[in-house]
This record gives C-alpha cells, sequence and structure tokens, in this order.
C-alpha cells in the first residue's frame, strides 16, 4: 500500500511513519514519498536519511497554486500513490488535488475538531481554558480543518500546562494516533459515507 506524506516542518509524524514501516507496524504501507514546499526544512533531511524520495518545490516559482499541484499530481499518478497524509503540510489545496483524491487525502490537526480549527490551535486552546484537548485526524476537503473526522484522541490539560508542555504532550499522542489510521487505511478498513466515517474491523 503506497503512501505519500506532505510536510513542511520538523517532521515528527513524518518520521513516525517511515519508522512504523520500517518496523512494520503500517499495516504494509510504505513511504514512497515526500512533497515539501520548503527546502531548508527538517523533514527534507529525514527523508534523505530514510532513503524516501523528495519531491520538493518553491510555490513563488509558480504562476498559480493549481500549476504547482499538477505537477505533484503527475508524480503521484507515476508512483500509483494510494493515499496522501498530510503531516504539518502549511498549505490550503486546491481543488486539483482535492477532488482528485477525494476519500484518499486526509490530515492530522492538533486540536479535538471543529474546535480551533487552523493554525495555532494549541495556544488557542490554552487561552481558552478548554480542559480536554487533542488530536484530530480528518478528511480533507476545500476547506479549512473541515473534512469529516477519521478519529481522535483527547488529553487533559492539567492547570500548569504550557504552550510547550501541551504541544509535546499532543504531538506524543498524534505519534500514537496517526501509525494506527494509516495501518486501517492500508488494511482496507475505512469506510466513508458522506460525513459519517466507519472503521471496518482490522482484517
Ligand atoms: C502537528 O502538530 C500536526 O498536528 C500539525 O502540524 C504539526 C506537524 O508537526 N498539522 P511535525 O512536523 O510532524 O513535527
Amino acid at each position: 500500500y503506497r503512501i505519500a506524506i506532505f510536510a513542511s516542518g520538523e517532521g515528527s509524524n513524518f518520521q513516525t511513519l517511515v519508522d512504523a514501516s520500517q518496523e512494520g507496524l503500517l499495516g504494509g504501507a510504505k513511504v514512497e514519498l515526500l512533497v515539501c514546499d520548503k527546502p531548508e526544512a527538517p523533514v527534507v533531511k529525514r527523508a534523505r536519511d530514510a532513503g524516501v524520495p523528495v519531491h520538493l518545490f518553491t510555490p513563488k516559482s509558480y504562476s498559480s497554486r493549481e500549476a504547482y499541484e499538477l505537477e505533484i499530481v503527475e508524480q503521484l499518478d507515476a508512483l500509483n500513490i494510494e493515499l496522501v497524509v498530510l503531516a504539518g503540510y502549511m498549505r490550503l489545496l486546491t481543488s486539483v488535488m482535492v477532488d482528485k483524491y477525494t476519500g484518499r487525502l486526509i490530515n492530522i490537526h492538533p486540536s479535538l475538531l471543529p474546535s480551533f480549527p487552523g493554525t495555532n490551535a494549541i495556544p488557542q486552546a490554552l487561552n481558552y481554558g478548554v480542559k480536554l484537548t487533542g488530536a484530530t485526524v480528518h478528511f480533507v476537503d476545500g476547506g479549512m480543518d473541515t473534512g469529516a473526522i477519521i478519529a481522535q484522541q483527547s488529553i487533559e490539560i492539567e492547570s500548569n500546562a504550557t504552550v510547550e508542555s501541551l504541544a509535546n504532550d499532543i504531538h506524543a499522542i498524534e505519534q500514537e494516533l496517526y501509525p494506527r489510521v494509516v495501518s486501517w487505511f492500508a488494511q482496507g478498513c475505512v469506510v466513508l459515507n458522506d460525513r459519517q466515517v466507519t472503521i471496518l474491523p482490522y482484517k
């Protein structure tokens, strides 16, 4: 089962998925490509070290978002990618990607959606004073963090939490949640019906 990961930054989720795949913990899924819009991002080095091919691009050298996405789609087609996994990819996708990969395009977000969509979800949850937050894996549609929810995991916010401590705690649950969800896809367990997502028993 062939997956591509899109990432712009640190790449801790990228690393976790690559490691899980190598350890046989991803339901047979393999990371075939990293797509990255930031040549200097740490995730690029992680991919090179792991031997994962990288499609790097610089958005400002294209006339439109559609133009660079068409190139990305060509790469995904050439590699027969079955699932596109966004992991800290800091760009909104156009219909070029979203329409072509409906039901095969997922993202992880560091809050319990629909609370705190967009960037800065972690400080927003802390400042709001919610007692529970967490991570959400969802399908990507044309909106900002609005697609159908596949899985969520919650954690309590301790009274002495800081943005750093909460970010660490959320990263830790993301690194359990994302490999689990990707392995569901690899096993064909995820069924999308309108906004309702059902997880079939693991084969
Ligand atoms: C994660 O917190 C994810 O939820 C958000 O971006 C962050 C990426 O972190 N979408 P990393 O690059 O995987 O370390």
